[in-house]
């Protein structure tokens, strides 16, 4: 079964018992600044699993693109994977253990064709928080799981979320198969990262929402979140070891293989070169592409994709490839992946333009970088000396674009070391420095529905429609981060906007909240909002029902919200900067004052 029929079985069969399909959401988390992707198709739910109904109603499912960046250091072995898509159902309130784990089953077991005796399970064995997740396990003996292929394990196994630092999560069950290999040791079992035992699911019982203090208090409502890897699943169900060996990479090694004339599987660093590549290009192909797409930088997000990236040609070199050739990698990921994310076909070109630019970047540095790094390494070798300062990697990194781990790796490759204490240090330092009045620190996260985002988040729209009245239609979203103090905005227009005209919209957005309109929701389907003229630029491509926010007859927007209940609730509206973001994209900040 290759990945495309996996997806379409999974939707089909959570179809068939009563959920709705839903598309995937951005792989930039909008007002979640406690991560820096989206981790998992819960994420862009939030807000439903902690009880604001969702206009598809109590029972959804869907596959969502994900990034889990924690593993960068560790893609190149055969399982690791930056990008990965998860499958997941979703219960808001509505059904629970029992209907979820026997779905489960019943899809492993009927659809997939997994045998019974290769499932594993595992479930919570209790602790302060929650209690021994005697009824997961009751279900599935009721299945015919004997208690010997059931596990108990801790907090650290069998709990998940919340994505970010706080926010819904719970106990939950794993379920994994047997490969057939031989155990590793006594203690080998599900959990265990020999490769015996792979985990392709989890059903989560979210039911309770992580505090800042880390407490866990009830929800008001029991939800199911699970998630099943793409990847994982199909490699399993084609008897591969790896997710590399499967139809979802064999076209991207393949056009790796014809531009550096190696072969995948002749030797380990070939093929350890060859992952990195196809999966590092995959994820920054994604990236670029998304609907909120960013550019490399050295901050944040924006840092991730050029680590990826430079990694990506400092390996494609080491397999001999001498021409820029990351454009022709993604043509290939956007020729596989476009008809499930008709996003990296309107963003292609500035796909391919965003890496090549990048790798042209790193190309020019990377050879005066290179030059000074072996200038280094050779006066300590000189003196008998293996250790780099956290001076020169910092140099490196500064003036010459290096990555810290690009220099790591360099200084292994020679059996150095880097003092990446003594790094980290001139790093702060020079962050520190550099920082300007945005110096805010983001306490407010997806979770933190507190008055002052609820408001801030009505104050953007309001701002964006300010805007688009002021300067005019082409204004479009292209950010939005809310934290308690500020909201900020990023929208597309290309050049400043000068003080008059901020005044304009300040005066503008102030005038609608001393209206003291009601701010009112109704759900409708996409083209219906776009028919009222609703603006709607972060939105689902299956025609599938969204909210749509209304104040008066000024602004009109697609959103999942909350809100506040009236415009005159929000304060008295005051922009503090106006900048640049990107090309073409400026960035306001602004404030409520509470009068
Ligand atoms: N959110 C759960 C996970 O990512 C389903 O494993």
């Amino acid at each position: 079964m290759d990945f495309k029929e996996l997806r379409n079985k999974y939707v089909s069969f959570f179809e068939s018992k009563g959920h709705k399909h839903i598309s995937s959401s951005s792989l930039i988390p909008e007002n979640d600044p406690t991560v820096l992707f989206t981790t998992a198709g819960m994420h862009p739910l939030v807000p439903y699993l902690l009880g604001q109904p969702h206009p598809e109603g109590k029972r959804l499912v869907d596959w969502q693109k994900c990034i889990r960046t924690g593993d960068i250091d560790d893609v190149g072995d055969p399982a690791h994977l930056t990008f990965f898509e998860m499958l997941g159902n979703w219960s808001l309130g509505d059904y629970f253990k029992k209907e979820a784990i026997s779905w489960s089953y019943e899809f492993l077991i009927k659809e997939l064709g997994f045998k019974p005796e290769q499932l594993h399970v595992t479930v919570f064995e209790g602790d302060a928080d929650a209690p021994r997740d005697e009824e997961s396990a009751g279900y599935w003996e009721s299945l015919g799981i004997p208690k010997e292929r059931i596990h108990f394990k801790p907090k650290e196994d069998n709990w998940w979320g919340p994505a970010g630092t706080t926010g819904p999560c719970g106990p939950d069950t794993e379920m994994f198969i047997d490969t057939g290999l031989p155990a590793c040791s006594d203690k080998c079992g599900p959990g265990c990262h020999c490769g015996k035992y792979i985990e392709i699911w989890n059903n989560v019982f979210m039911q309770y929402n992580k505090q800042e203090d880390g407490t866990f208090i009830p929800l008001s409502q029991k939800n199911v979140d699970t998630g099943m890897g793409i990847e994982r699943t199909v490699a399993m169900l084609s008897g591969k070891k790896s997710v590399y060996e499967t139809d979802i990479f064999k076209p991207i090694i393949n056009k790796i293989e014809q531009l550096s004339g190696t072969t995948y599987g002749s030797d380990e660093d070939t093929s350890r070169a060859i992952r990195i590549i196809a999966d590092h290009i995959r994820t920054a192909t994604f990236i670029i592409g998304d609907e909120r797409g960013i550019s490399p930088s050295n901050v944040g997000a924006g840092y991730v994709l050029r680590r990826l990236i430079r990694r990506s040609v400092r390996f494609g070199k080491k397999l001999g490839i001498n021409k820029a050739f990351l454009a022709d990698i993604a043509q290939v990921v956007i020729d596989m992946m476009s008809q499930f994310y008709p996003e990296l076909i309107q963003n292609k070109q500035r796909i391919f333009d965003e890496l090549s630019a990048e790798e042209a970047k790193f190309e020019t540095t990377l050879q005066t970088g290179l030059n000074e790094f072996n200038k280094v390494a050779g006066k300590l070798a000189e003196h008998n000396q293996t250790g780099i300062s956290g001076k020169t990697a910092f140099k490196l990194y500064d003036t010459y674009g290096f990555p810290l781990e690009l220099t790591l790796e360099l200084a292994k490759e020679k059996n150095m070391t880097v003092d990446v204490d003594g790094f980290n240090e001139q790093y702060t330092k020079h962050k520190e420095e550099s920082r300007t009045a945005s110096k805010g620190t983001f306490k407010a996260g997806l979770a933190d529905h507190a008055e002052e985002t609820t408001n801030l988040h009505s104050a953007t729209h309001l701002l964006h429609a300010a805007l688009r009245k002021v300067l005019g239609d082409h204004v479009q979203q292209k950010g939005s981060n809310i934290t308690q103090e500020r909201l900020r905005f990023d929208f597309s227009h290309p050049q400043k906007v000068t003080p008059e005209q901020l005044k304009e919209v300040e005066d503008l957005v102030n005038e609608q909240i001393q209206k003291k309109m009601p701010i009112t929701m109704e759900v409708m389907t996409l083209e219906e909002a776009k028919a009222q003229g609703a603006l709607a630029f972060f939105t689902s491509k299956y025609g599938e029902k969204v909210k749509v926010y209304t104040m008066g007859d000024f602004s009109k927007e697609v959103c999942g919200g909350p809100h506040a209940q009236n415009t005159g609730d929000l304060g008295r509206f005051v922009i503090k900067k106006e900048e640049a973001s990107s090309a073409g994209v400026r960035r306001i900040k602004a404030v409520l004052v509470k009068e």
